[in-house]
């Protein structure tokens, strides 16, 4: 065999991995290979591989005869729409995917270039976890990656797909990074697997229970995505990423648009007449993004808050909006929680947060209070208020009391602040108000409902609406609700050289 012999025999070996067998069961569980994702994910032949050769050092437990070139992870670099990611595929067919010193060596090389260079890192996660045989060296590989994983943590956008498994303290790695996909019926994350739960609390639940993507997506808000099958995760890794920028110093993508008419007279139909009727804020979302834009984010999770993408003539946009059509779009612990990482994601990467307002308050209650409504609102209050990008919000009826400060006022630096003619704007509901600040009139009065409608159409009358807020300069203008998009493509315009920034320090100590 001559050396160029040589290498070309490597590289075929190379790209079988753990072999033909194991290649064809992962096939048979309905999965693709890590190389078949790569293939998908990356604009046809713009992959780089490095590391092809890496090759395990470990010879316990008989592993000297069974050596893998590249050691269960595929890393390189490619292009996703013409734009340069770094990607690492775990690959499930050398040891369960599971991780090695070699593995760990391989990811650690590649973020390090991806935060030199300044560009995505997406990681696709399919792996048994640390590799059994090699021990705290695999256990310490994971610790250097989840170091590097802080340190890239709003310098590049990290984006994790878990096709698999992703169990013990593996988890953690995708737990930083910005957002996660999960599979559903192939994929699980869980810190202690179902056995040792049952061993624990003796509850029998079963993986996809415990820790599968609907689990992750509704229940604990871990995953930000859950798709049918991988080909849909993969399509939705590059649609997220077609909204976000390389890094922190560049700015996000902005796609041509031949602007036209931008009035939308059906935004004037959604309020409903009675002011505690709900309706669904997604329609406002879309009556006024660029059509088809809108990419939500945690779709099935806390859904009385609304975030997402979108784009408004062309610019990519986030979105954060209260859903009245869920829990009348009151913010709770999980709602709280999820709009302030969103917000905090846009911030990092310089997209601009348009914020859709209809909020009755805060949910009261024992579970919310008990489980740390305090901090957990409090962390909404502070990701807005932190925010430099620009920021534009629309109240379309109800903002009441301290939500109305917490959800991007101009209090807390909004740059611009619309309310459409159905806001009302006050420190809470008419009938509450009424029935508190004229309680001993309404006690003492002949009638007392008639004096309570009374009272709650007066101050109604007075205060559900946004003028008070208007003369106070609170709103910046009041509009009507066919001329928000037009309003919103002129003020983003407006805002595009902002430039704001926090007073110098360390870093802030956001409540969490
Ligand atoms: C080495 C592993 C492995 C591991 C799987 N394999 N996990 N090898 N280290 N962690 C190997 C198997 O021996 C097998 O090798 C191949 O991968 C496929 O595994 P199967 O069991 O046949 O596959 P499947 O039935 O699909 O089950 C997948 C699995 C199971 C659920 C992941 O393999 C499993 O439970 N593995 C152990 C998980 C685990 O306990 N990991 C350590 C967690 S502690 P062959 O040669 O037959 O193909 C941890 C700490 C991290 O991760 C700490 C970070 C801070």
């Amino acid at each position: 065999m001559n050396k160029i012999e040589r290498l070309e025999s490597l590289r075929k070996e190379s790209l079988l991995g753990g072999g033909e067998v194991r290649i064809a069961s992962q096939h048979k569980k309905g999965k693709l290979t890590a190389r078949e994702r790569i293939h998908f994910l990356l604009d046809e032949g713009s992959f780089h591989e490095l590391g092809a050769f890496v090759k395990s050092r470990t010879d316990d437990f008989g592993m000297e005869n069974e050596k893998f070139l590249g050691d269960g992870v595929i890393t390189g670099y490619g292009t996703v729409n013409g734009r340069l990611i770094y990607v690492f595929s775990q690959d499930f067919t050398v040891y369960g995917g599971s991780l090695s010193e070699t593995f760990a060596e391989k990811i650690v090389k590649l973020m390090e270039l991806a935060m030199k260079n300044g560009a995505p890192l997406i990681g696709l996660n399919d792996s048994g976890g640390a590799r059994i045989q090699e021990g705290v060296v695999s256990v310490g590989g994971y610790a250097d990656i989840f170091y590097r994983n802080v340190r890239a943590s709003g310098v590049i956008t990290q984006i994790s797909a878990i096709m698999g498994p992703c169990a013990g303290g593996a988890v953690y790695s995708p737990a930083i990074t910005d957002f996660i996909m999960m599979v559903q019926n192939t994929s699980y994350m869980f810190v202690t697997g179902p056995n040792v739960v049952k061993t624990v609390t003796h509850e029998e639940v079963t993986s996809e229970e415990l820790g599968g993507a609907m689990t992750h997506a509704s229940k604990s808000g871990v995953t930000h995505f859950q798709c049918s099958d991988e080909i849909e995760c993969i399509n939705n890794i590059k649609r997220l990423l077609s909204y976000i920028p390389q890094n922190c110093e560049d700015t996000p993508t902005s796609l041509a648009y031949d602007a036209a008419n931008e009035s939308r007279p059906a935004l004037n139909n959604i309020i409903p007449e009675n002011p505690n009727q709900p309706y669904d804020m997604k329609d406002v979302i879309n009556g006024t993004l660029d059509a088809d834009t809108f990419l939500e984010v945690h779709k099935d999770y806390a859904e009385n808050i609304v975030v997402g993408f979108g784009r408004i003539v062309g610019r990519s946009i986030g979105i954060v909006a209260n859903q009245p059509a869920y829990l009348a779009g009151v913010l709770d612990n999980n709602s709280s929680m999820k709009a302030a990482r969103f917000v905090r994601f846009c911030d990092c990467f310089n997209i601009p947060i348009l914020c859709f307002e209809d909020v009755p308050g805060f949910l009261p209650g024992t579970d919310q209070e008990w489980n740390g409504i305090i901090k957990n609102g409090a962390k909404l209050l502070y990701a807005f208020s932190e925010a430099t990008v620009p920021r534009i919000t629309v109240i379309t009826r109800k903002a009441y009391g301290g939500a109305y400060d917490v959800m991007n006022s101009k209090h807390i630096g909004c740059d611009l602040n619309f309310a459409w003619p159905t806001a009302e704007i006050a420190v809470m509901g008419a009938s509450g108000a009424a029935e508190i600040i004229f309680k001993k009139e309404i006690q003492t009065a002949a009638d007392p409902a008639a004096k309570l409608a009374e009272k709650i159409a007066e101050y109604q009358e007075q205060f559900a609406n946004p003028y008070r807020a208007a003369e106070r300069g609170f709103i910046d203008e009041v509009i009507k609700p066919e001329e928000t998009r037009e309003r919103l493509i002129a003020g983003f315009k407006m805002l595009e050289n902002k430039v704001d920034s926090m007073p110098r320090k360390k870093h802030g100590n956001i409540p969490l």
